[in-house]
């Protein structure tokens, strides 16, 4: 194992002196799409420019069936105009751009470059080929999201895998709000895979309660696949709908209560006054009947001396007793005053 080891130590890319490729074995292609064949190599020979190598890209079977070569004439029919090398060849960068992916273009496909120094500086990577597996339909985006609080920062992530670097897959919303943010992260995953993410920050409100999030991603190529995301939005806990007629009742009692007492205030001294006359009526009536009792049948009770006179005189007529009659008749002129007066004051009063 040591031995192993040693062996790939001397062999690695830092002494550049060894015929070798590191290329991805097998890629997940999106037929219709592109995809992109990261690749490097290295060789024994000294530096040589870009324009000097001869890159070519040709199918496992047959070094001549060529998928890419700087020679358009050498190229296989069906991938004429498809195939691109990325990469700087002087770099040893032999990454590969395959676009509108047939879906029997699976491979194996491996690099083999020529140096123009003679005719034993050519070398085929054939232990290093790729093969695609391809991907009928897209994959659908995968959302992931926090809690969904109202009125509180609230983030969705939308990813999707894709193996085409050169054109990224776009992400899109079917949210439309001016307010919310969306940024957009690019990352390398695993040899030869990528990965397009987007994440969706808003603030949640009531409305966005039992929602739609759609996240749509668009491939190169026209093909589209989406994801639907339902979001549920926790209310925070408010009291408002207990403390708004809480505090409505309260207020409109307290209103009224100011208003009742301001109207007792004002009211009462008249009240007052209302019952105070009430009240000197009623006395003045209560002595005036007593009075009127005393004169009538009063005395035959009241003062049995009296009667007794009452009676004597009765039935003895004499000029004495003319002022007592007189006394009487003067009486209901009193009450009559009395009750003129109380009267006035009555109506004085209203
Ligand atoms: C090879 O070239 C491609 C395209 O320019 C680039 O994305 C990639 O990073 C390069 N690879 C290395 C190992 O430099």
């Amino acid at each position: 194992m040591i031995f192993c080891l040693l062996l790939a130590a001397f062999s690695s890319p830092v002494f550049a002196g060894e015929w070798t490729a590191n290329v991805v074995k097998e890629l997940d292609v999106l037929v219709q799409s592109c995809a992109v064949v990261p690749c490097t190599f290295t060789h024994p020979k000294e530096y040589h420019p870009d324009s000097a190598i001869n890159a070519i890209w040709h199918l496992k079977s047959d070094w001549k069936k060529r998928i890419y070569s700087d020679a358009q004439r050498d190229v296989l029919e069906n991938f004429k105009g498809r195939t691109k090398l990325l990469g700087h060849l002087s770099d040893g960068n032999c990454t590969l751009e395959m676009i509108e992916i047939k879906d029997h273009d699976n491979g194996p496909f491996c690099f083999r470059m020529e140096l123009p120094t003679g005719s034993i500086d050519k070398f085929s990577f054939v232990n290093h080929c790729v093969m695609f597996k391809m991907l009928p339909n897209p994959p659908d985006p995968i959302l992931t999201h926090s809690t969904a609080i109202q009125g509180r920062p609230f983030t969705i992530t939308c990813s999707v895998t894709h193996t085409c670097p050169s054109h990224v897959p776009e992400l899109t919303w079917n949210r439309a709000t001016t307010d919310d943010v969306v940024t957009v992260v690019h990352k390398k995953n695993r040899f030869g895979y990528w990965e397009m993410e987007s994440i969706l920050a808003f603030t949640p409100e009531e409305k966005d309660d039992h929602s739609e999030i759609i996240c749509t991603a668009a491939f190169f190529g026209g093909r589209k696949s989406q994801t639907v995301s339902n979001l549920y939005v926790k209310r925070t806990d408010n009291y408002n709908h207990i403390i708004v007629p809480t505090v409505a009742v309260i207020g409109t009692a307290g209103i009224f209560a100011v208003f009742c007492t301001l109207m007792v205030k004002r009211y009462r001294k008249r009240i007052e006054e209302l019952q105070s006359a009430d009240g000197s009526m009623w006395n003045r009536m209560s002595r005036l009947s007593r009075r009127i009792r005393s004169h009538v049948s009063g005395p035959s009770r009241a003062d049995p001396r009296h009667a007794n006179q009452k009676v004597s005189k009765g039935r003895f007529p004499s000029p004495k007793s003319q002022p007592k009659s007189c006394n009487y008749r003067q009486d209901p002129d009193d009450g009559d005053d009395y009750m003129n007066a109380v009267d006035n004051n009555v109506y004085g009063n209203m």
